[in-house]
C-alpha cells in the first residue's frame, strides 16, 4: 500500500524532504491516559502485548492524538528472551524481573534458537498486521528488537541494573560462553526482524539500550560484531541502529550497513555529523527532561537543536525514550516546534 506521509522513510534513505520527520522513542506507553485507560482493563502489561487487537490500539494512539510521522508496534525487547525460553515479568514501579538467569553452559538450554518464530512470537507480527489495517497507510510502522548485547545484559542479569556487572564478569571469565549466547540472540532477532518485515513494518529499529557500560574494544567485539551480522542480514527495509552511551563507537556503528543512526542526548550532533558524514541518516538527540519545561523552553532548547543540524539527513526523536510523567502537551509543543521548522540544507 503506498503511504499517505512517507517522510520517515525518504529522511532514512536519504531523499527529499520538504521537512524533518519526528516521532518519539515510547510513544505508544504510560504519558497517554488513553494508553493508561486500555492497560488498566487488562491484567498488565505482558497481556497488553500479548493481545494484538489491545497493542494495535494503543500502537496507533500517538498518531492520532500527539500527530507523529511514524507509529512503532507495542511490544518489548524481551519477548525475543521468552521466546528462547526465559519467561520474565514486568513488575510494576520496578520493571523487568527473570526468573531464571543464563551464567553457565548448563543454562543454554533456556536458550533456544531451533524454533519457528512465527510459533511463538505470533503475537506480535499479528499486531503489526492489524496496525496496519488501522493506520491504512497513514504513516509508517517501526519494527524494533533489542540489540544482542543489550537482551544479553537481561539474560544474564536477571533484571535491570545500573552496573551490569554480572553481564560483564561472563565476558572475562567465561567469554565462550558469552559469544555463543550472543550469537543465539542474533540468530533469533535476525528471524524475528524477517518475520515483522512479512507482516508489514516498514522499517527496523535494533535497540543497543546498555552499549554505553562497555569500552570500546569490547563493544567492537560483544556488541558491534552482533549487530553487523543484523545490518548485513536485513535489505528489505531501512535500518536504524541506535547504540546508547556508544560515544567512542559512533563512526564504526555507521560503518555498518544501516540508513540511520540513533543519537543520544549526551553527543552534540553537530559532531557525530562531522565524524560520520552525509552517508547516514542521524535521529535524535533531544534531552527527554527538556520535556518537563515550559512550553517556551520547550521549544527554544527543540529550536536549539534543530540548529544545530548541519544537514538534510535527519529524523527527530529524543535521545531516549520519552519519561512515562511527561505532559503530553508538551510532546505536543516539541512535535509543532519541529513541524513548522524550515529545512536550510
Ligand atoms: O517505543 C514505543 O512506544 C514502543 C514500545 C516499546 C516498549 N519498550 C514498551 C514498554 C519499546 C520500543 C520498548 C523497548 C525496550 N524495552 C527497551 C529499549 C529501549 C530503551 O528504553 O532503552 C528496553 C531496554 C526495554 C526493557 C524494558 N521494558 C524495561 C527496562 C521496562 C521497565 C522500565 C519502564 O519504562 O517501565 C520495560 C517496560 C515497558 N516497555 C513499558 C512500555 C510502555 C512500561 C510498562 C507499563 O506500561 O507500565
Amino acid at each position: 500500500m503506498d503511504l499517505e506521509n512517507d517522510l520517515l522513510l525518504r529522511a532514512a534513505r536519504g531523499e527529499q524532504i520538504e521537512r524533518y520527520p519526528v516521532w518519539l522513542m515510547r510513544q505508544a506507553g504510560r504519558i497517554l491516559p488513553e494508553y493508561r485507560a486500555v492497560r488498566g482493563e487488562l491484567s498488565g502489561f505482558k497481556e497488553l502485548v500479548e493481545t494484538p487487537e489491545r497493542a494495535a490500539e494503543v500502537t496507533v494512539q500517538p498518531v492520532d492524538l500527539l500527530g507523529v510521522d511514524a507509529a512503532i508496534i507495542f511490544s518489548d525487547i524481551l519477548v525475543v528472551p521468552e521466546a528462547m525460553g526465559l519467561e520474565y515479568q514486568m513488575i510494576e514501579k520496578k520493571g523487568p524481573w527473570f526468573e531464571k538467569t543464563i551464567r553457565s553452559e548448563e543454562a543454554l538450554k533456556f536458550a533456544q534458537t531451533n524454533f519457528d518464530v512465527e510459533d511463538r512470537l505470533g503475537y506480535v507480527t499479528e499486531a503489526i498486521r492489524l496496525t496496519n489495517k488501522e493506520l491504512n497507510g497513514r504513516v509508517p510502522l517501526i519494527g524494533f528488537a533489542g540489540a544482542p548485547w543489550t537482551i544479553f545484559c537481561y539474560m544474564t542479569e536477571g533484571q535491570g541494573s545500573k552496573t551490569f556487572s554480572e553481564s560483564r564478569k561472563i565476558l572475562y571469565t567465561n567469554p565462550t560462553l558469552a559469544h555463543e549466547l550472543l550469537n543465539r540472540i542474533t540468530d533469533v532477532t535476525i528471524q524475528y526482524l524477517k518475520a515483522q518485515i512479512s507482516a508489514g513494518v516498514h522499517l527496523v529499529q535494533v535497540f543497543d539500550s546498555w552499549a554505553g557500560i562497555l569500552g570500546k574494544e569490547q563493544y567492537a567485539e560483544f556488541g558491534l560484531k552482533y549487530m553487523e551480522k543484523i545490518a548485513n542480514a536485513i535489505s528489505e527495509v531501512p535500518v536504524t541502529l541506535f547504540a546508547k552511551g556508544a560515544y567512542n563507537s559512533m563512526v564504526d556503528l555507521s560503518n555498518l550497513k544501516c540508513n540511520t543512526v540513533g543519537v543520544d542526548w549526551n553527543m552534540r550532533m553537530d559532531e557525530i555529523r562531522g565524524h560520520v558524514g552525509e552517508s547516514r541518516t542521524l535521529q535524535g538527540n533531544l534531552d527527554p527532561c527538556v520535556l518537563y519545561g515550559t512550553h517556551s523552553e520547550v521549544e527554544k532548547e527543540t529550536n536549539n537543536m534543530l540548529h544545530s543540524f548541519r544537514s538534510r539527513r535527519h529524523i527527530v526523536n529524543l535521545g531516549h525514550g520519552v519519561y512515562p510523567d511527561v505532559d503530553p502537551e508538551k510532546v505536543k509543543t516539541f512535535i509543532k516546534t519541529v513541524k513548522s521548522y524550515e529545512i536550510q540544507y
